[in-house]
C-alpha cells in the first residue's frame, strides 16, 4: 500500500461495481492515494461477475446478501458491518456510488465517524420519492452531507445547487459508465472470446430483430412486473422479433418472468450476463427494453434506442435527447411504443441519431460509434 491519502471505496451491487471500477483502476495507478476497497456483498453472484472481469480484489467483503432480503434488515447489516470496517481502516475519504442501500449506509457510517464522503453519480433526481424506490431517497440522504459531489452532467449539478449545496463542492465529471464501456470494449477487442457466448442465441434468432431486455425495479414488483411480462409476450408473438432477457437474480423478478415467459419460442430467458456479454447483447439488439438505470445510459452510448419501463426517470438527458422514452409498465403502451420503433423508420432513426447529443454524458466524450462490442 502506497500513498498519503487513504480512500476507502464502498460498494455492493452490480451497477455500483461497473461504475466504480474505472475509478478504482485510476486510484490504484495514482501514487497520491492508498486505495482500499470494501464490498458489502449486497449482491453476490452478480457482483462477483464484475469484480472478476475488472480485476478488483476487495480488502473487505461483508457478504451480507440473504435470499429475498428486506430493506430494513439489509440496512441494519450494512450499517453495522461498514462502520466496523471504517473503524479498522480509518480512511481519509469514503467513496460511494449512486443510490443503493450499500451506498446510503456506507455514506451514513462515514458521516457518523466524521469522515468526508465523496459521492459518485451525485445529483440524479426524479423528483418522486416513490419512483425509483427507495433509490430517490437514498440519493438525497447521501447528497445532504457529502463533501464531494461528483455529478455526471450539468443537469445533475444544477439539481444539487437547487438543494443549496455549496457550488464549490459540486464537480461535473461525466459518467463513469462510459469509461467502463470504453474499457470493456477495448478488452473485448483484444480478447473476442470474452463476449462470444451469445453465438448460439444469435444463430437461433438469425433473421429476427433482437430486443435486449432487463427488469428488476422494486417499485415494479406485482402489477408492474406482470404488465411488463404481458407486453413481452405480445411483442414476442411477432415472427420478426426475438427477446433476449437476462433475468435478474431477485426471486421476485424470477418468479413472475419464469411463470409468464418460460418456453415461448421467441423469448430467451437467460441467466444474468457478465459485463462483456451484456455489452454484446446491447450491440446486437435493435432496441433495449429496460427499467434499469445503467442501461438507460449504456444503450444510447452504443447507438441503441431505449424504452424505459418506468413512470419517471432521474436521467432526463436521454429522454430530452430523444434516445430514451418513458413507457411505464402498462402493457398496451409498451407494445405500441415497441412497434413504433420497429415499424416506423423515422421513429427509430430519431432515437438512434440522437446518440450524438448524448455524448456529453461520457467522461471523455469519445464518439459513441467507437464503442462497438463484437
Ligand atoms: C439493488 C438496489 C437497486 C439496484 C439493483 C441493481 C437497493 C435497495 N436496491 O436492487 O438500487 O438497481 O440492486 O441490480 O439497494 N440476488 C441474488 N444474487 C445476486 C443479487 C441479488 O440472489 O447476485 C437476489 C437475493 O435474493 C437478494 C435479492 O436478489 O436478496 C434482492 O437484492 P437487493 O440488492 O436487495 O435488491 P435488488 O433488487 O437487486
Ligand atoms: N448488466 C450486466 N449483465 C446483465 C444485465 C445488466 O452486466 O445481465 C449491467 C449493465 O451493463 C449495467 C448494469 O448491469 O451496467 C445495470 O445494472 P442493473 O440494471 O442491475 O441496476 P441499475 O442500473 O438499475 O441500478
Amino acid at each position: 500500500m502506497t500513498g498519503t491519502r487513504t480512500i476507502l471505496t464502498v460498494f455492493g451491487t452490480r451497477p455500483e461495481a461497473i461504475k466504480l471500477f474505472p475509478l478504482l483502476h485510476a486510484l490504484e495507478a495514482d501514487q497520491r492515494f492508498a486505495s482500499r476497497v470494501c464490498v458489502s456483498g449486497q449482491h453476490r453472484g452478480m457482483l462477483d461477475q464484475v469484480l472478476e472481469i475488472a480485476g478488483i480484489v476487495p480488502h473487505h467483503d461483508l457478504d451480507v446478501m440473504q435470499p429475498d432480503q428486506t430493506l430494513d434488515a439489509l440496512t441494519a447489516r450494512l450499517l453495522t458491518g461498514l462502520g466496523a470496517v471504517m473503524d479498522t481502516e480509518k480512511p481519509d475519504v469514503v467513496v460511494v456510488q449512486g443510490d443503493t442501500a450499500t451506498a446510503m449506509c456506507g455514506a451514513l457510517a462515514a458521516y457518523y465517524r466524521k469522515i468526508p464522503v465523496a459521492h459518485v453519480e451525485a445529483g440524479l433526481r426524479s423528483g418522486n420519492i416513490h419512483h425509483p424506490w427507495p433509490e430517490e431517497v437514498n440519493r438525497k440522504v447521501i447528497g445532504s452531507f457529502a463533501e464531494y459531489h461528483f455529478a455526471p452532467t450539468e443537469t445533475a449539478a444544477e439539481a444539487l445547487r437547487r438543494e443549496n449545496i455549496d457550488p464549490a463542492m459540486v464537480h461535473v465529471t461525466g459518467n463513469t459508465v462510459i469509461d467502463a464501456l470504453h474499457w470493456i470494449t477495448g478488452k473485448i477487442e483484444r480478447e473476442p472470446g470474452l463476449a462470444s457466448g451469445l453465438a448460439g442465441l444469435e444463430q437461433r434468432f438469425a433473421g429476427k430483430r433482437i430486443i435486449g431486455m432487463t427488469s428488476h425495479r422494486r417499485e415494479n414488483f406485482g402489477d408492474g412486473m406482470r404488465g411488463i411480462a404481458d407486453a413481452v409476450k405480445r411483442i414476442a408473438a411477432r415472427p420478426d422479433v426475438a427477446v433476449i432477457f437476462p433475468v435478474h437474480l431477485n426471486p421476485n423478478v424470477r418468479a413472475v418472468m419464469n411463470a409468464e415467459l418460460a418456453g415461448l419460442d421467441n423469448v430467451a430467458l437467460i441467466e444474468p450476463l457478465d459485463y462483456p456479454h451484456f455489452a454484446r447483447l446491447i450491440a446486437i439488439s435493435t432496441l433495449m427494453l429496460t427499467d434499469s438505470g445503467g442501461v438507460q445510459e449504456e444503450a444510447p452510448a452504443l447507438g441503441k434506442p431505449v424504452l424505459v419501463m418506468r413512470e419517471t426517470t432521474e436521467r432526463p438527458e436521454g429522454v430530452e435527447a430523444g434516445t430514451a422514452k418513458l413507457v411505464g409498465t402498462d402493457a398496451d403502451t409498451i407494445v405500441a411504443e415497441t412497434a413504433r420503433l420497429l415499424d416506423v423508420a423515422e421513429a427509430y432513426g430519431a432515437g438512434a441519431q440522437s446518440v450524438r447529443r448524448w455524448q456529453v454524458i461520457g467522461t471523455d466524450c469519445r464518439t459513441a460509434r467507437e464503442i462497438n462490442p463484437r
